[in-house]
């Protein structure tokens, strides 16, 4: 008898895709994963964003809906949005918006007009494209001024960050970002933000799972809006948040929708409210912690090999590492490391002398490799892993990193990834 297929209707109505999501199970499976933005979903936030749900057009909010039949949709709004503020510890939480850069857009459109200065973390140094970066909408609609980090420690310097802010007035500004591997100092730019006339916005798209279980700060004492992804380390789908108090609610519900925003994605919102309730969980703070104890391990494993980690090592679950002295460009590692089954990005370091497409770091995480229960005792071998595929790189060493394929995939077949088969 031949099995029944894992997506029974996908294979009966369209073989060709159903063999895709096949194989990129297969993949997510075998591989080691370590894209710090990346998690695994569970299987009931897998579920969640595959119902009828789907289905329903709900543009408004619960209670003032531009559609009928929604007698269903406002629960499961209500239910997610009281998650996030019992989760979080806020009075408003928007949770409509599509991703992390609309929900940022959001931001703009409620608190400021074009033209006005905006002040980010440069998306070099570590920040995200949609805060103010050049590039973006946000640094083209809007005059952008970025802060970076010390070049001898890696470290934001808030002097310099104080000053800039006092110079420039900006309406915003936006702490958080893509790359850093260490604690926001949310009350010190919460502080210069007063100082300075402007709102604080924290963007903890990153790290919202670790202070969800308590492993990193809260901003929400000392920020104005709280925007988050929930797909990072909230293990939730893809999607985000707007977290902030009742005062501008109105002002940030108003500008996801109409501003920005049709119909809300009803499964999405569904599969968040399921991400919230797991979050809450007791199990959910041993997780986050866990991110942080192997990211540390993880550091110090590479350190101990001679890797140039940016600020020295972690706080969180990000490690940036600065390949220069490896004399391997951030590509070039990154292609091999997939070649041995070891998924990482590469990424800018600060100060980098290469183009952002041909940087000179890595970026690495380990909120999917905890997801599957691997702990610090496996971090020396990952570790280890690393450096041998960065050497077979820099030696065009093709049958070292088959070998290490092989292993990762020995030793990932041991944990069963979450929301994948057995
Ligand atoms: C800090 C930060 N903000 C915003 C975003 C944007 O999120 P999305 O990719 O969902 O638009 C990201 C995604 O990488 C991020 O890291």
């Amino acid at each position: 008898m031949t099995p029944t297929p894992r997506h029974p209707a996908l294979s009966a109505t369209d073989p060709d895709l159903a063999a895709l999501v096949g194989a990129e199970e297969r993949l997510q499976a075998e591989t080691l994963r370590l894209i710090p933005s990346e998690n695994y979903v569970s299987s009931a936030v897998l579920e969640a964003s595959g119902t009828v749900l789907q289905n329903k057009y709900s543009e408004g909010y619960p209670g003032r809906r531009y559609y009928e039949g929604q007698q269903v949709i406002d629960q499961v709004e209500r239910l997610a949005a009281d998650r996030a503020k019992a989760l979080f510890g806020v009075e408003h939480a928007n949770v409509q918006p599509y991703s992390g850069s609309p929900a940022n857009l959001a931001v703009y459109l409620a608190f400021a007009e074009p033209g006005d200065t905006v002040m980010g973390m440069a998306l070099p140094m570590g920040g995200h494209l949609t805060h103010g970066w050049s590039v973006s909408a946000t640094g083209r609609w809007f005059r952008g001024v970025q802060y970076g980090v010390r070049q001898d420690t890696g470290l934001i310097d808030f002097d310099a960050v104080r000053e800039m802010a006092l110079k420039e007035r900006p309406k915003l500004i936006f702490c958080g970002g893509t790359a850093l591997p260490r604690t926001i100092d949310f009350a010190a730019f919460g502080e210069i933000a007063r100082e300075s006339g402007a709102l604080l916005v924290a963007d903890v798209s990153h790290i919202a799972g670790l202070i969800a279980g308590g492993a990193h700060p809260s901003p929400v004492p000392y920020a104005d809006v709280v925007s988050t992804t929930t797909h990072k380390t909230l293990r939730g789908p893809r999607g985000a948040m707007l977290l902030s108090r009742e005062e501008h609610a109105k002002a940030i519900d108003k500008a996801v929708f109409p501003g920005l925003q049709g119909g809300p994605h009803n499964q999405t919102t569904a599969a968040i409210a399921v991400a919230l309730h797991e979050a809450a969980r007791p199990s959910f703070r041993d997780y986050a912690h866990a991110v942080v104890a192997n990211a540390r391990a993880l550091a110090d494993e590479l350190l101990a090999r001679g890797f140039d980690l940016v600020s020295g090592g972690t706080d969180n679950h990000l490690v940036l590492i600065d390949l220069t002295p490896k004399q391997v460009p951030g590509k070039i590692a990154a292609k091999a490391l997939d070649r041995a089954g070891i998924v990482v990005n590469y990424n800018t370091v600060p100060y980098d002398t290469r183009k952002p497409f041909d940087p000179s770091g890595i970026r690495i995480g380990t909120p999917s490799l905890t997801s599957r229960g691997l702990s610090t005792d496996h971090m020396a071998t990952i570790a280890d892993w690393i450096d041998r595929a960065v050497t077979a790189a820099s030696k065009d060493d093709e049958p070292a990193l088959t070998a290490i394929r092989a292993e990762v995939a020995a030793l990932m077949s041991a944990f069963p990834a979450p929301g994948l088969p057995a």
